[in-house]
């Protein structure tokens, strides 16, 4: 299913627009909201309320005269997109990108997107083993931009040769692919925690730490794009809500306990890289404490042990935790294992730079319960979260 997938559909002028309905129809049946735009030769070929039916949304026509509109419009749906496809794309709409040309409302669309863009173009043999086209498509691909290649057969034109739009199957395919590259955790129930927690002393100052929360959240992202049913506890953080996620805000440790523990029973997994406070100020001044001439003592309990109880309350789910150290990485990473009873351990050294608080990328050993080490070099924190849920995925076959 691609529930909560957004995809814009380009249409442009070949006689293969009229397959485009199919493709709507085919992603509509998924469960993916699809917004089309076409350009005004498309519009030639087939009446844009068909679009509008099979969408159930209102279909965007490159006509110039609303250019006021669609300056604002391509903007959002550029950014709104999870992936663009156009099909059929033409020649042309090959080259103005090709070229960086933006005259319309689907060219501006794809300039505007930081999207996956995928082509699936559909024109006459010969203008499509035309050197420029050619040419145009190997530097798309190498900018990124994806291909689904055209077949072969007799194209409308009369000519036989390569230039029919790909099957309807294979670019609905394709395209699920690309936005759900990997769906191994499809039906597993996943709570993650994230950020920090916020401990107050007074109205006014709290205990926290530097998380950022972007492990977790990458965590989050990773494991709903590969299929997960997935809860995340969060403690403050400057970060949006991952996509597809059911998001649970705290802030101290001791909400943190309580929404983890109101949620874990139905949970298959969970991964612990909340940076959780272990402390919290004994007695919470409910007015601001004013300063006084000689120091000020602050009595500090201890706050639960959110994984340790979870270790505790384990039996078939698999149960990761973090260890963020600064010291004895190795050492202090795999006592917290048998302590907490993980199925593995994920440390982080807080000293090395680019790892732990705060950078897009962290520097990980993963660490099992027989003490064998997996080193993850320098990588962004979503990569990171890829490698560590197909650890988790191990357990599953
Ligand atoms: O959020 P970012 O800026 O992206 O930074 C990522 C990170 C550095 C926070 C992350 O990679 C990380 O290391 N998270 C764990 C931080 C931490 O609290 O480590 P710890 O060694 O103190 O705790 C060990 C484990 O016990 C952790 O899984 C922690 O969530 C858990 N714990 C700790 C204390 C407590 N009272 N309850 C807990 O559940």
């Amino acid at each position: 299913m691609l529930k909560d997938i957004n995809i814009v559909l380009g249409v442009t002028g070949g006689i293969a627009a009229y397959k485009a309905c199919d493709v709507v129809s085919r992603f509509k049946k998924l469960g993916a909201n699809i917004d089309v735009i076409m350009t005004k030769s498309a519009t030639e070929m087939v009446n844009p309320h068909t679009f509008q039916v099979l969408s159930q949304n209102p279909v965007i026509v490159d006509t110039f005269t609303t250019p006021r509109y669609w300056d604002i419009e391509h903007i959002s749906l550029a950014q709104k997109a999870d992936v663009l496809l156009i099909a059929p794309a033409t020649a042309n709409i090959i080259g103005k990108v090709a070229n960086g040309i933006a005259d319309d409302m689907l060219s501006t669309t794809i300039m505007a997107s930081t999207s996956k863009i995928i082509f699936a173009p559909a024109m006459n043999t010969k203008m499509y083993d035309n050197k420029i086209v050619q040419q145009n498509i190997e530097k798309l691909i190498s900018l990124g931009y994806k291909f689904i290649n055209p077949s072969s057969g007799r194209l409308a034109c009369g000519d036989v040769g390569k230039g029919k739009l790909a099957d309807v199957d294979n670019i609905v395919e394709v395209v699920k692919n690309i936005i759900k590259p990997n769906s191994d955790l499809e039906g597993k129930k996943i709570l993650i925690t994230a950020g920090p927690t916020r401990e107050s002393i007074d109205p006014v100052r709290f205990i926290t730490n530097h998380s950022s929360g972007k492990m977790g959240y990458s965590l989050a992202k990773a494991a709903f794009e590969r299929g997960a049913d997935v809860t995340l506890v969060s403690g403050p953080t400057q970060l949006s809500s991952p996509k597809g996620v059911k998001l649970i805000n705290v802030n101290t440790t001791l909400e943190m306990y309580d929404a983890v523990m109101s949620n874990y029973k139905e949970q298959d997994i969970i991964i612990k890289s909340a940076a959780v406070s272990d402390y919290r100020p004994e007695i919470v001044s409910t007015n601001k404490i004013k300063k006084s001439d000689g120091n000020l003592n602050l009595t500090l309990v201890r706050n639960p042990d959110i994984l340790k109880e979870l270790g505790i309350l384990k039996e078939n789910r698999i149960l990761i935790g973090f260890a963020a150290e600064s010291q004895d990485v190795i050492q202090n990473a795999k006592s917290k294992i048998s302590r907490k009873n993980l199925d593995f351990i994920v440390a982080n050294n807080i000293k090395e730079e680019g790892a732990g608080f705060g950078s897009d990328t962290n520097i990980v050993q993963i660490i099992n319960k027989n003490g064998e080490i997996e080193k993850i070099a320098k990588s962004n924190k979503i990569e990171i979260a890829n490698r560590i849920l197909d650890k988790v995925n191990e357990f599953f076959k």
